[in-house]
Formats: C-alpha cells, sequence, structure tokens
C-alpha cells in the first residue's frame, strides 16, 4: 500500500517528511525539542512553516481510531489536542513496513505536568493540577466520553490565572457514547486514582515531591474532588415551591465553578407542595463564553474571569454602570487590556500567553500596591513586571527539552 495521509493536513509539506524512516532516527533539522510526557509510543514534534506538530507512531488501527475519537472530542468542543492526519502506507526504502503515525497540533504554551512540577513540587501546586484534571475528567464524562487511561502523563496543562487548565492528549483507550454509565464512570475514576498514585511515587522516588505530600493521600483527592463536582453539577434539588431562589443560588454557585446551565428539569414530587430540580445540560466555559462574545478574547476559564473582573472594575470606576457592555468592553479593550500586551517587548513575548500576562501583571500591580500603601497604577506595574518578573521566566512557547526529553 503506498503512502497515504488522511485527514485535514493544513500543511501540504507534511506528506515530505521522512515517512520512510523510523520516528526515533528522524534527522535533528526536521524537529524540534520541547518537553514531553512519559509514553508508551515513540512521540516527536516536527516543525513546519511556523507550526508545531506532535508525531506519534502507533499501529494502523490505533491511529485512526484516536484520530476519530480527538475529532469527535473537537466537534463536542472539550479541551484536547487537535488531529491533524493519520499516516499509513509508511515502508523504509528497502520495503519494510513501518507503523503508522497520528499527527496532531501541538498545544502551545502547554506544559506536561514534569514540566510543571519541575523542582520540589509544593502541595498546592499539585492540588491545582489534580482540580484542572478532575474538570476535565467530569467535562469529558458530561459528554459521554470514557477515557479509559486517564493519568497526568496523558493530560497536557496550561496556566489559567493562579490555577491550571487541563486538556486531553492520549485518547487511544477512550470510547464516546450517547450517554456514560455509573459503570464506566466509576471505572475512569478508579484507573485515575491508580494512575495518579503510581505517578506520585514516581516523582517521589524521583525525589521530586515536598516531603509533606503523601502520594496516597493526594491520589485519593481526585476521587472526593470528582465526587464533589460531579453531584454539583447533576444532583437533585428538592424544594418546595416557594423557595425558587434556592435553584438560582445552585446556578450562581455552578457558574462560579465555571458551567452553564442549559437546560433545567423540573419535576413535581408525587402528592406534594414540592419540586424536584436538577440542572440536566450544563456547559463548562461560562466565563470564557462571556469574554470571548464581548472581547473576541479567546482565554481559559480562570483567565476570562480574572479578565471579566478587570472589566467590571473598569467599569465602575470610569462611571460605565449604565453603559451597554459592548462598548464598555470594546474601551476597555483599548485603554487597558492593548495597551499592557503591547508594552511587552517583542522577544519577551513568548514567555507567556496574552490572558495570562495581563493577569499577572495584575497580581504584579496588586503586590506593589500592598507595598506602597496605595494603588500604583497600571503603567508602573507593567514596567516593573517586565524588569523584575518576566525577563526571568522561561519561554514557555517552546522550552527546550533535556537530553532524556522528559522534562525541561
Ligand atoms: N499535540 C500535542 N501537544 C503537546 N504535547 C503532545 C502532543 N501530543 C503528544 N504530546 C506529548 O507526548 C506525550 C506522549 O503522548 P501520548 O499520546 O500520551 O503517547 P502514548 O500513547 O505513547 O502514551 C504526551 O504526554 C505529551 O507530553
Ligand atoms: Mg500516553
Amino acid at each position: 500500500m503506498p503512502l497515504q495521509m488522511t485527514g485535514a493536513p493544513s500543511d501540504p509539506d507534511l506528506i515530505r517528511l521522512p515517512w520512510d524512516l523510523p520516528l526515533e532516527e528522524w534527522p535533528d533539522h526536521h524537529l524540534v525539542a520541547l518537553p514531553r510526557g512519559i509514553s508508551r509510543h515513540v512521540v516527536r514534534f516536527a516543525r513546519l512553516s511556523g507550526r508545531v506538530y506532535a508525531i506519534k507512531e502507533i499501529s494502523e488501527r490505533y491511529a485512526k481510531r484516536e484520530y476519530k475519537l480527538l475529532w469527535d472530542l473537537a466537534r463536542l468542543d472539550t479541551p484536547a489536542v487537535e488531529p491533524v492526519a493519520v499516516v499509513t502506507g509508511r515502508t523504509t526504502p528497502d520495503g519494510q513496513p513501518l507503523d503508522s503515525a497520528l499527527i496532531t497540533r501541538h498545544l502551545q504554551f502547554s506544559l506536561p505536568y514534569r514540566a510543571v512540577l519541575c523542582g520540589t513540587v509544593r502541595p498546592d501546586t499539585l492540588t491545582r493540577l489534580l482540580d484542572a484534571l478532575t474538570v476535565l475528567l467530569v467535562r469529558l464524562h458530561l459528554t459521554g466520553f470514557y477515557w479509559g487511561d486517564c493519568s497526568l502523563s496523558n493530560t497536557l496543562f496550561r496556566r489559567d490565572a493562579g490555577a491550571f487548565a487541563a486538556y486531553l492528549v492520549d485518547a487511544e483507550t477512550g470510547e464516546l457514547h450517547p450517554m456514560i454509565s455509573e459503570g464506566q464512570r466509576a471505572h475512569d475514576i478508579d484507573v485515575a486514582h491508580i494512575n495518579i498514585y503510581g505517578e506520585l511515587l514516581d516523582l517521589e522516588a524521583g525525589g521530586l515531591l515536598h516531603s509533606s505530600i503523601d502520594p496516597l493521600v493526594f491520589a485519593e483527592q481526585i476521587v472526593e474532588r470528582y465526587h464533589r463536582l460531579w453531584n454539583e453539577l447533576n444532583s437533585d434539588e428538592i424544594i418546595e415551591e416557594v423557595d425558587w431562589h434556592i435553584v438560582e443560588q445552585r446556578i450562581r454557585r455552578l457558574n462560579n465553578l465555571g458551567f452553564d446551565v442549559a437546560e433545567m428539569m423540573v419535576r413535581r414530587k408525587a402528592g406534594t407542595g414540592r419540586l424536584i430540580v436538577r440542572p440536566k445540560v450544563v456547559d463548562a466555559g461560562h466565563h470564557q463564553r462571556r469574554l470571548l462574545r464581548l472581547t473576541g478574547l479567546d482565554a481559559e476559564e480562570n483567565q476570562a474571569r480574572r479578565l471579566l473582573n478587570d472589566l467590571d472594575s473598569f467599569r465602575v470606576a470610569e462611571g460605565l454602570r449604565h453603559e451597554d457592555e459592548a462598548i464598555v468592553a470594546h474601551r476597555w479593550l483599548a485603554e487597558i487590556f492593548r495597551p499592557v500586551v503591547t508594552a511587552i517587548p517583542a522577544p519577551l513575548r513568548g514567555k507567556l500567553e496574552q490572558a495570562q500576562l495581563f493577569h499577572e501583571v495584575l497580581d504584579h500591580r496588586w503586590y506593589m500596591s500592598e507595598a506602597a500603601g496605595k494603588d500604583v497604577g497600571l503603567k508602573p506595574a507593567v514596567d516593573s513586571y517586565i524588569k523584575n518578573v518576566l525577563v526571568h521566566k522561561p519561554d514557555e512557547k517552546a522550552i527546550i527539552a533535556s537530553a532524556d526529553g522528559i522534562s525541561p
């Protein structure tokens, strides 16, 4: 069978990569060294016309399966790496068959957990990673996706204001159903628990865990957090008819957790004046969607929350309480957000994403103002942030991996 590339390859040059060589033997000039998680298959990153792709060598059957699942996840707007193409029919120049390849778009500014946790990990960093992973697992389950191999290694993390946002990277064992069963959910949680426990033990053995972190206790956190979030999103509320405000409070709590309620199911409890209320369709990305609608900025959930808070303070500070929201957003972009982003010298812009940069500048301003006992203003905060913080940060758009390719 001749070499074949199937998918939506955005770059025709992809077909010209040295597919007749095992991925391990590809010449360096095709590759970029970026941090990678631990994997069973060979995974490499290739750069073509300014774009970076992840290439995984894997059997044809699994390559096609994973490609399809990643497409389904993209269609359902779930955070996962984006599939580009599957390459089949690979042979060496002397006719030996080679495994197929799955090409995905490299997720910019993403970090494998070992890169996030480089150095000794503080307990709260680990808690934030597990929080992000919990939200991801719950979101996947809400869409009917059974993961089958949830772990820190199969997840990528992006900074999201003071927290992290998690993306699925390995869908090989996944299954998409119209609705996930209780058994599948329970199994997924079990697998996550075991995998994470193992990964924490590995970190501990490598001297990378803070001495106060007990792998057993932290691995159990994922189970607890998962159930708490799932119940908040899915459980019934039984209320007296007059107490509808309890439902409104529930919706507000869900919004604060970053979810929107698209549909509510209300039933009357037979023979009583009580109602059973359950959020039926919940969508993640409450703040993300509002920010996108108002400003066109595409940010992670917590970044969006932070930016929206700043936008709201701007509205109050400028006396625009009764002005149309879209007009306020336009002014905030032009007068506050853009000037901060453009103040960053071009060579430093690859260090952090725009929304993350803005969030850090706001934090910096807060600390400076605390120290000064008064608000120092945005401009001095930006200048000081660039000079004292940003220049010392690693370039997260493209961190160069160490020789073993596992952590920077
Ligand atoms: N699109 C991508 N963007 C960024 N990193 C990626 C991407 N695809 C794979 N990786 C990195 O490669 C590692 C291994 O990929 P994975 O699909 O888990 O392989 P395996 O099936 O062998 O476990 C991941 O942990 C991740 O760090
Ligand atoms: Mg994997």
